[in-house]
């Protein structure tokens, strides 16, 4: 797979981004505080291998790929008219966004599922400003991987100088040779390995052999991995990122680990990336998080123009943190959730040949439908939770409703303690993470490889 990928990367080849001046933004949605967004789900065809392949038929949010890019200020109230025209019932989760537990878009845990043919009005207050997205909640291994995603981004009242604010919302399709949508979705062999990872990895919805920069000029770049399983490590060589958000969280601004910028499903980060090229020439941006199977997933090719200056942008780059309630680690109820499963490891008991083949705490969840807490906490307590990977798998684990702390992996305190949604954990590794539980309601834990949630590796924590 890698191999094809690899080679459709190089066969779309130079001609993809030829004369564009710049990376066409994903369009902004018209917002006005109180007037509602439209957003509809349906089939659509789009172009996403690259002139040389057919249309996709995918499932789309206003027919492309990704969805509307819905751009709001921060203490906007965001309302969202959503429309279902898909063959299938669906529903919209904000992810990563503070919002009341009724807008969280969990069919069968905090609202009912949208049928085809409905709709839902969403509606909530943005309280934190950042890197947010959208996707399904329902059979979401099947949508999302049709494309139904879509970027959420929530401006800072006050936010940093830069030259331009670029996104790439990354997608991983696994496509038939004509660029049709490959099958088999939820098939055991993805389920009990790494999930369903593609072969053709997208930036916005499009193979692009390279995204048009400028020497001298500072880009915020935020990343969203939207994909369902697949998780990149970016090196964007030549150049020196300082990432100074995680899933939307500011953090104290720094290089990446080892140099390369780690996305999990699910996961974000806002890089501010000094162009300091020269004009006309050219840097690979490599994903190289599976061992052996590193492939360039673009170029940043300079123009021939002049810098935009001659020394890097003299302005801070640190952003200021949202109002998150801060955990009270003294007063806190610890939980341990023990991660199992997956191939050559504790299958559940009841497993059987579509699944479960994973557990949270020998609990195997098959659908998000009466689902009893795995945890319940009170209102306003900090809980501690701490992830223990058993399996010889990776496994980003995402909770709804609120941002968490991550206090420590592997024992050791982790550097920055960062505010997180997702947390990525390799084999056998283990997190510390706390959180206020800060609404009631019921709110889910899964692991974002959409095809472990689906079968086992989901459970619920209740506010009460
Ligand atoms: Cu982004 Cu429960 O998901
Ligand atoms: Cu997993």
């Amino acid at each position: 797979m890698p191999l094809s990928l690899t080679r459709r990367t190089l066969l779309t080849g130079s001609s993809l981004l030829a004369g564009a001046g710049l990376l066409p933004r994903a369009a902004r949605a018209a917002v006005g505080q109180g007037k509602a967004v439209s957003l509809s789900a349906g089939p659509a065809r789009v172009n996403l291998a690259g002139k040389d392949f057919p249309d996709t038929a995918v499932w789309a949010y206003g027919g492309r790929v990704p969805g509307p890019e819905l751009r709001f200020r921060q203490g906007d109230t965001a309302r969202i008219a959503f429309a279902n025209d898909l063959p299938e019932p669906t529903t919209v989760h904000w992810h990563g966004l503070r919002v009341p537990n009724a807008m969280d878009g969990v069919p069968g845990l905090s609202q009912a599922v949208v049928p085809a043919g409905g709709r839902f009005d969403y509606e909530f207050p943005l309280k934190d400003a950042g890197t947010f997205w959208y996707h399904p909640h329902a059979n979401s291994g099947v949508q999302v991987a049709h494309g139904l995603t879509g970027a959420f981004v929530v401006e800072e009242r006050e936010p940093i100088r830069v030259d331009r604010d670029l996104l790439w919302l990354l997608g991983d399709w696994r496509l038939t040779k004509e660029a049709e949508l490959a099958g088999g979705f939820g098939h055991p062999m993805d389920a009990t390995h790494a999930g369903r990872i593609g072969n053709t990895v997208t930036i916005n919805g499009a193979v692009r052999d390279s995204v048009p920069v400028r020497a001298g000029e500072r880009v915020r770049l935020r990343l969203i991995n939207a994909a369902n399983a697949r998780v990149f490590a970016l090196d964007f060589r030549g150049h020196a990122p300082q990432v100074i958000a995680l899933d939307g969280q500011p953090v104290t601004p720094h290089a990446p680990p080892d140099g390369k910028v780690v996305l999990a499903p699910g996961q974000r980060a806002d890089l501010v990336i000094d162009m300091a090229g020269k004009p006309g020439e050219g840097f690979d941006v490599v994903d190289g998080f599976y061992p052996r199977m590193a492939y360039r997933l673009t170029r940043l090719a300079y123009s021939a123009e002049a810098p935009l200056r001659d020394s890097p942008l003299d302005a801070p780059i640190a952003l200021a943190p949202n109002p998150l309630p801060e955990p009270d680690l003294v007063g806190a109820v610890r939980q341990d959730v023990v991660l199992d499963g997956g191939m050559h490891g504790a299958m559940p008991r009841n497993a059987g040949p579509r699944g479960p083949f994973w557990a949270l705490n020998g609990v195997a969840a098959m659908g998000h439908h009466h689902l009893e807490p795995l945890i319940t906490v009170k209102r306003g307590q900090t809980q501690v939770t701490a992830f223990v990977n058993e399996t010889g798998w990776w496994h980003p684990m995402h909770l709804h409703g609120f941002p968490f702390r991550v206090l420590s992996r592997n024992g050791q305190p982790a550097e920055h303690r960062e505010w997180r949604d997702t947390v990525l954990l390799g084999p056998n590794e283990t997190a510390e993470i706390a959180f206020v539980a800060e609404e009631a309601g019921d709110w889910m834990l899964h692991c974002h490889i959409l095809e472990h949630q689906e079968t086992g590796m989901m459970a619920v924590l209740r506010v009460t």
